[in-house]
């Protein structure tokens, strides 16, 4: 027996990698089981970690009891993924973003973790990029004056990205939750994709401190030439009556201010943020007042703001938070967006977003 907190980590490809080679560097931390549905993925993560191995993650779960349940499966995955978590009597559930993939799941995930009483974190980890810090520091020191816009731009599709543009708007803006939103989207390709989303998506966000939140995500959103790397060309910052402080994923963060122009370095890095982001449940584990940045509660309230864009899309006008009721936007999304071709901000996106064939069929997309 070791005082080490036991992990069960399910879904060995490159996120639970990561979680699992954080997990055991930490000295908190034991990896005690993985999981996965690939023999050489399970293989591989069974000769680095040990421990009990499986293709059945709630065997695996029910076998070692875990502390803590991590899953990094791929979205279409989460209720009965949080469900294993909760019946192996694990404390506190690590999993991958997005939350879910429409808020008939979202809200099942929510009601399970409520009843529970189990801890959860989304791993939203570019928080810990010191560049994505130092954006945070300059709001917080007061520098912008009053902010009155956040905003979020990415390359990448809405299931890959939009949770991570959300969550870190709603950081700069002192974590405020939305009061309303409207949105448009177009293209329909990305439909077929195992992180099923319009082709573009753009919103605005009404939060309830009165601060503008714009959201892009996908083939239409602006270019970010400062960041050569694709997936890597997300700007995200706050506006106020004093300057402006924003930080690209790629490419370090920059301000303007009364005091002047200043910027620095910083490159999203799973290597660095994943360190502290384990850090972080152990901290919570010990502590119940030290509660994780990353917490599910803060995931979910972006997660409804990324839902409600998608029914103002389906609906039309202004969709009010917190949301009312659950459906099933992906799939209402996917029969409603016409499959014409998506108009690109720059050739860079041409290799991604190409012209839906036909609507996708319901099963490509649960
Ligand atoms: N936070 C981030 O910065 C970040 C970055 C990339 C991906 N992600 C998210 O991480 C998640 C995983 O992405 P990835 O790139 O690691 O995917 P991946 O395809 O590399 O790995 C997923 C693994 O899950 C396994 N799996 C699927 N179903 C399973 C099941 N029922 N039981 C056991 N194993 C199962 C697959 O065999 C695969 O090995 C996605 O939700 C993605 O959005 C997050």
């Amino acid at each position: 027996m070791t005082d080490k907190y036991r992990v069960v980590v399910v879904g060995m490809g490159k996120r639970g990698m990561h979680h699992a080679l954080a997990f055991q560097a930490n000295g908190r931390f034991e990896v005690a089981g993985v999981c996965d549905l690939d023999k050489d993925r399970l293989q591989a993560a069974s000769a680095k970690f040990g421990g009990t191995a499986g293709s059945d993650a709630f065997q695996v779960a029910s076998a070692v009891k875990p502390d803590v349940f991590c899953f990094c499966t791929l979205p279409k995955l989460r209720r009965e993924m949080i469900r294993i978590g909760i019946e192996s009597g694990a404390r506190l559930i690590a999993f991958e973003k997005p939350v879910a993939l429409d808020s008939r799941e979202g809200s099942e995930v929510k009601s399970l973790l409520a009843g529970s009483g189990v801890k959860a974190v989304v791993s939203h980890q570019h928080r810990y990029g010191v560049h994505y810090q130092k954006v945070k520091e300059i709001i917080a020191s007061g520098a912008l004056g009053r902010v009155h816009t956040v905003y979020g731009t990415a390359s990448g599709w809405m299931m890959h990205m939009m949770s991570h543009l959300i969550d870190y708007m709603r950081w700069y803006n002192g974590e405020a939750k939305g009061e309303w939103v409207m949105a448009q989207a177009a293209g329909a390709g990305k439909f077929y994709d195992l992180h099923p989303s319009p082709d573009y998506i753009a919103g605005f966000i009404h939060f309830a401190n009165g601060v503008r939140g714009v959201v892009e995500c996908g083939a239409g959103a602006p270019d970010v030439p400062e960041v050569d790397y694709w997936w890597r060309k997300c700007r995200i910052g706050a506006q106020g009556t004093d300057g402006f402080a924003e930080v690209l994923t790629g490419g370090g963060w920059r301000a303007v201010t009364k005091s002047g122009a200043s910027s620095g370095p910083g490159c999203m890095n799973y290597d660095l943020d994943m360190p502290p982001y384990i850090q972080d449940i152990a901290n919570w584990l010990d502590d119940d007042r030290k509660v994780h940045p990353c917490n599910f509660d803060s995931a979910y309230e972006g997660f409804e703001i990324m839902m409600a864009l998608c029914r103002s899309v389906l609906d039309g006008g202004q969709v009010a938070l917190p949301l009312s009721g659950v459906r099933d936007e992906i799939h209402s999304l996917s029969a409603r967006l016409p499959g014409r071709k998506v108009l690109l901000s720059t050739p860079a996106n041409a290799k991604e977003y190409t012209p839906a064939k036909a609507a996708p069929e319901p099963a490509a997309i649960r």
